[in-house]
C-alpha cells in the first residue's frame, strides 16, 4: 500500500481490546440504522468511546438523539457545522479514530465510499481517516449479488485495505430472502475486537472443551456438575480473537455459541470422547476445561422412570466414564507425536501438588489449576483465579475475569505452539 496505509493500533491488553479505543461509527441510510443503536450500546459497554456519523439517509430511519444518547457524545450530521469547524470536525473525528465501523454499510454509501467521494459527514471522515475501516453491509439480495457491488466492495478491500463483516443471510425487509442482512452488533463487536488483537495464534488450529456433561438416567433426568461453560467458552473467544481457528467442543450450557467459532454441541461424556476423535488430531493444541463426568448410569432408561415403579429410597448403578484427557495423552504417546495437551484441575485443596500428579497422570503438557473452593473462582462465577503447573513449576496468573484470565492462559500457551 501506499503511505496512506491504514494504522491498526493494538490494544494494550487483548483481554479488553475495545477499552479505550476511538472507534466511529458510521450509520448508513437503511432500514438496518436501528441495529446500529445496539452496535453503539455494545461498543460503549465495552469500553470504547463512540463517536457517530450519520448519513443524511439514517437520520430518516434514526434521531440523532437517539445515538447521541447511547455514545454520550455528540453526532456528526453534516460535513460542515458552523458550531464545529474552528478545528475542522470531520478531519479532527478521522484523525483521533483507532477504528471506523460502517454500519450499516447500503449500496449506495459502499459504492460512495469505493469512489472515494467525500461529499457528506461519513464519505468525508471515512476518506480522511488512517484508521482501519471495518464495513458491514447491509441491502436487498440483488443489490448484494450485483457485479457492481461486489466489485465496489472488492475496490474498498483491495485499495483501501478495509475488513468486511457480513452480511448475514435470512429474510430482509425487503421481503427476499438471502445474503444481504447486517451482521448481527455481536457479530460487528466480535470482528472489532479482533482488528485490535495481535494475531499471535494464527494459522493454528486450537480444540477446546467446555461446560459440563449431562449423563441419562432417563430422558428427562441426569447426573451432571455446576459447570456453566464460561471458562471454556471465554477461551475459544479468546483464541478466536487472536486469529486461531477454533474447536469448541461443548456440553450442555446456556450460552450463545461465540462468534467465529465452530462448535459442536454434545450432551455426555462418551459424546465428548466422539467429537474429540473427530477434531482432536492434526490440530495444534487441546485445551480441556470441560468438567466431564467421571461416572455415567450404568443402563439409561428409555421411559421416564416412575417413583412407584423405582420406590421411595431407589439407588442408582455407575459405571466409570473414560478419562478423555488422559486418553488423548494415551494417544499421542503411541502415535509418538500429536496436540499440545492442556488440561484442567479442578481443586479444592493442595491445588499445586494435586495437579502436578494430575499432569503426571494424564501425560499432558501442561495443568490449569484452579481453587475452586473459592467464591470468586472456578465454577459458573464470572472471574477465575488459576495457576498454570507444567513439569518446570507452578506460575500463578492474575486473577481477573474469565476473558482477561482465558487471555494470560493463551499467553503461557502460545509460545509452546511446535
Ligand atoms: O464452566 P465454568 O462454570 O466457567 O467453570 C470452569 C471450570 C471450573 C469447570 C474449569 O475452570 C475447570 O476447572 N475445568 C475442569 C473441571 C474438571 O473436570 O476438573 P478435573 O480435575 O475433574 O479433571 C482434570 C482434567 O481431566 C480436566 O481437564 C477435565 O476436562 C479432564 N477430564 C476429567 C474427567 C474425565 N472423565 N475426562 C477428562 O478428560
Amino acid at each position: 500500500m501506499t503511505d496512506h496505509a491504514r494504522q491498526p493500533k493494538l490494544a494494550a491488553d487483548p483481554a479488553t481490546p475495545l477499552a479505550g479505543a476511538e472507534i466511529v461509527v458510521a450509520v448508513g441510510g437503511g432500514i438496518a440504522a436501528y441495529k446500529a443503536c445496539e452496535l453503539v450500546r455494545l461498543l460503549t459497554k465495552a469500553g470504547a468511546q463512540v463517536t457517530v456519523v450519520m448519513t443524511r439517509r439514517a437520520q430518516k430511519f434514526v434521531g440523532a438523539l437517539t445515538f447521541q444518547a447511547l455514545s454520550g457524545r455528540a453526532v456528526m450530521t453534516e460535513l460542515i457545522d458552523p458550531g464545529q469547524e474552528h478545528d475542522i470536525g470531520h478531519i479532527r473525528v478521522a484523525d483521533r479514530a483507532d477504528l471506523m465501523i460502517v454500519a450499516p454499510a447500503t449500496a449506495n454509501l459502499i459504492a460512495r465510499l469505493a469512489a472515494g467521494m467525500a461529499d457528506d459527514a461519513v464519505t468525508a471522515v471515512a476518506l480522511a481517516t488512517r484508521a482501519p475501516l471495518l464495513i458491514a453491509p447491509s441491502m436487498n439480495v440483488n443489490m448484494w449479488a450485483n457485479p457492481l457491488t461486489a466489485a465496489n466492495v472488492r475496490r474498498l478491500i483491495d485499495v483501501a485495505g478495509a475488513h468486511v463483516v457480513g452480511p448475514g443471510d435470512g429474510f430482509l425487509a425487503c421481503r427476499w430472502t438471502g445474503p444481504g442482512r447486517l451482521a448481527e452488533p455481536a457479530d460487528i463487536v466480535a470482528a472489532a475486537a479482533r482488528l485490535r488483537t495481535a494475531p499471535d495464534l494464527a494459522g493454528r488450529r486450537i480444540v477446546i472443551t467446555a461446560g459440563p456433561t449431562h449423563e441419562p438416567i432417563d430422558p428427562v433426568r441426569y447426573l451432571g456438575n455446576r459447570s456453566s461453560g464460561k471458562m471454556g467458552y471465554a477461551l475459544a473467544a479468546a483464541a478466536m480473537q487472536r486469529g486461531a481457528a477454533v474447536t469448541l467442543i461443548a456440553g450442555p450450557t446456556a450460552l450463545p455459541d461465540p462468534v467465529g467459532v465452530d462448535v459442536v454441541h454434545v450432551e455426555d461424556a462418551r459424546a465428548m470422547e466422539r467429537a474429540l476423535a473427530d477434531h482432536a488430531w492434526g490440530g495444534d493444541a487441546v485445551i480441556m476445561a470441560a468438567a466431564i463426568a467421571d461416572f455415567r448410569p450404568l443402563a439409561a432408561a428409555d421411559k421416564k422412570l416412575k417413583r412407584t415403579e423405582i420406590g421411595l429410597a431407589p439407588t442408582i448403578a455407575l459405571d466409570a466414564n473414560p478419562d478423555l484427557l488422559a486418553g488423548l495423552g494415551a494417544e499421542r504417546a503411541r502415535r509418538g507425536g500429536g496436540p499440545l495437551l492442556v488440561g484442567f484441575a479442578a481443586e479444592t485443596h493442595d491445588v499445586v501438588n494435586y495437579a502436578r500428579a494430575k499432569l503426571a497422570a494424564k501425560g499432558c503438557d501442561l495443568v490449569i489449576a484452579n481453587d475452586v473452593s473459592a467464591p470468586d473462582a472456578g465454577f459458573a462465577v464470572d472471574t477465575n483465579r488459576v495457576i498454570a503447573v507444567d513439569a518446570g513449576g507452578a506460575v500463578e496468573l492474575p486473577f481477573g475475569s474469565k476473558a482477561a484470565v482465558a487471555h494470560r492462559i493463551l499467553d503461557v500457551v502460545a509460545p509452546r505452539l511446535r
